[in-house]
């Protein structure tokens, strides 16, 4: 399995969260439960799934605490997790400009409110993540594109303009926050300037990347699920998908453990070391599982 070294993996998860108020006023949006566990899981097993080792974290001075007590180092994981200040939230693309210190090669971006799930998303993340230059983008039909930032396909199905949030209708491809970009996504960044609602704007960057030829679009299309959970609404729903997909295929969505071990970031000692740590519980059941298939397996039971 390809491993991503030198590709920076960066989750923005700031924001004050205050269309989950008042869910949000005592913790951090991306530690709120989207069922078994907390929504940055999904966003950090996303980034694994590409083969992505080196991780920042970007939040506000107020939640960079209680996301460090939740995700550490990354040692346990056998990741690299650094934590990145954000001090006002001024815009997708700032995360980039935030983290230049830790970045020395091609950049992923992805929002910590941004669950995926479709078969077969580990191999297409990895496709992606192999890219070394220009960008990489997803599109997925929407019901309310006046939500999202939108990409205007021509009729061959490439990548014609970008609108943020349009405010009358130009399509119904949505963007989702997950983006690869290569390493002059830190310059490209440093030359966007503040929009009408004051960010710098993710869909500025991609612009530039589409205007010089070097925008990549994947459609991640029918049967993948992708939600942000911006809303009391989208969290419950997000939560309803995931207890009723791991409950009808005894598969959970979106274990970093797990990912960790099917990655090989870490060996089967270390997974088993990490699971005997944790408290009794369903997840701790659920890996030790995990553990005893891949055992039986290997010996030939399986
Ligand atoms: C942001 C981006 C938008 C993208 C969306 C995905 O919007 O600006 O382009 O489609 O995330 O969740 P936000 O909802 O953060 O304003």
């Amino acid at each position: 399995m390809s491993v991503q070294a030198s590709r920076l993996g960066i989750i923005l998860a700031g924001g004050t969260g205050s269309r989950l108020y008042p869910l949000t006023s005592m913790v951090n949006k991306q530690i709120l439960p989207v069922y078994d566990k907390p929504l940055i899981y999904y966003s950090l097993s996303t980034l694994m799934l590409a083969g992505i080792r080196r991780v920042a974290i970007v939040s506000t001075p107020q939640w960079l605490p209680e996301l460090r007590r939740c995700l550490g180092n990354g040692e346990h994981l056998g990741i690299e997790i650094h934590y990145v200040v954000q001090p006002s939230p001024d815009g997708i693309a700032q995360a980039i400009l935030l983290c230049a210190s830790l970045i020395d090669g091609p950049v992923a971006l992805i929002l910590g409110d941004n669950i995926f799930f479709r078969t077969g998303l580990g191999d297409m993340l990895r496709k992606a993540a192999e890219v070394e230059d220009g960008a990489t983008i997803f599109a997925l039909p929407v019901a309310k594109p006046e939500r999202f930032g939108i990409v205007v396909l021509d009729d061959d199905g490439r990548p014609l303009r970008l609108v943020e949030k349009p405010k009358t209708f130009v399509g119904n491809h949505a963007v989702p926050g997950l983006y690869f970009y290569g390493a002059d996504a830190l310059e490209l960044a440093r030359t966007l300037r503040p929009s009408a609602r004051g960010e710098l704007e993710i869909t500025d960057l991609n612009r530039i990347y589409l205007e010089r030829g070097d925008l990549r679009l994947e459609m991640l299309g029918r049967g993948c699920a992708w939600l942000d959970c911006g809303t009391p609404e989208d969290l419950f729903e997000a939560g309803q998908l995931v207890r009723v997909l791991e409950e009808r295929t005894g598969i959970k969505i979106a274990c970093p453990e797990e990912v960790a071990l099917n990655m090989g970031f870490i060996d089967d000692a270390q997974f088993a070391a990490l699971v005997a740590g944790m408290p009794a519980s369903s997840y701790a059941d659920y890996l030790s599982v995990v553990a005893g298939e891949r055992t039986r397996r290997e010996v030939g039971v399986l």
